[in-house]
């Protein structure tokens, strides 16, 4: 009953009418978590996966439009094999006992990133999800797998150069717009907000040209920890911001 009344205390505090469109999350510090608690690292990312459940309840009762989650980044392959192949199944495990669930709550699910580099069991699971979901008009739930921000540009530019070689597109129609177009995040709303756990002050190559005026949210608390409370008061401190975008602050 207390939880509920601080909850609806919090939640006074937010202008639904403000909301950001889309967040993004860097969610880190599992193995941390693990760490501290005695346990295998392995641990830190199955609880974290409650974490992730959580997030996404959140952000779809608030009606937020979409939220991406970096799950795997390139450079991550640098890890040992058993913890690759933990993740990957983890990811698996979700995928197969949550999409009932996402379909319940109108969330559709989307992957970004070298897809077609992770295991074929790993991307038929994804395949089923996507196809799950996709009619669902609620939160679009996009998931960066084997994704980095620099990767996706220079995809981004080849998948360009092709189309100039065809004379789809003339060189001198390329203008920002237009390359937004050729990024895995075309069709969704600006990154409003971005949010780190775990306290690290960097982007580790998420999202790199799409972050050029979010606001930044990072916290201390590693990623198995970050519940509801946290995600509103990243949402109350993003209403504080005054957004200038280069521009001098309205009076
Ligand atoms: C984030 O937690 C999960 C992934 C990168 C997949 P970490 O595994 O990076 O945890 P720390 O940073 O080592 O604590
Ligand atoms: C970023 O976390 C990647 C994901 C959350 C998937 P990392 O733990 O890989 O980042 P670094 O190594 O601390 O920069
Ligand atoms: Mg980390």
């Amino acid at each position: 009953m207390k939880i509920k009344n601080e909850n609806e205390e919090i939640l006074s505090l937010i202008d639904r009418s403000r909301l950001p469109e889309h967040v993004a999350i860097i969610m880190d510090g599992n193995g941390r978590w693990a760490q501290s608690m005695g346990l295998p690292r392995i641990a830190g990312h199955q609880a974290g996966m409650k974490s992730v459940k959580r997030v996404i309840q959140t952000a779809n009762d608030m009606g937020i439009k979409a939220l991406t989650l970096y799950a795997f980044s390139t450079e991550n392959w640098s890890r040992p094999p058993k913890e690759i192949e933990a993740l990957m199944t983890l990811l698996c495990r979700y995928l197969r006992m949550e999409v009932e669930n996402l379909n319940k709550q109108n969330v559709q699910i989307r992957f970004m990133g070298r897809i077609y580099q992770l295991p074929e069991l790993v991307q038929r699971e994804l395949d089923k999800a996507t196809k799950a979901t996709s009619k669902n008009s609620g939160l679009i739930l996009n998931i960066a797998l084997n994704y980095s921000g620099r990767a996706d540009i220079v995809d981004g530019v080849s998948h360009l150069a092709a189309d100039i070689h065809v004379g789809k597109i003339q060189v001198d129609e390329i203008n920002e717009a237009v390359f937004q177009r050729y990024l895995s995040t075309a069709d969704l709303p600006e990154v409003d907000l971005l949010i780190r756990t775990s306290g690290e002050m960097r982007i580790s190559n998420f999202l790199l040209w799409e972050i050029a005026y979010t606001e930044l949210w990072i916290t201390p608390i590693y990623w198995p920890e970050f519940n509801r409370e946290h995600f509103y008061q990243a949402l109350i401190d993003y209403q504080k911001r005054k957004r200038r975008f280069g521009g001098t602050a309205a009076l």
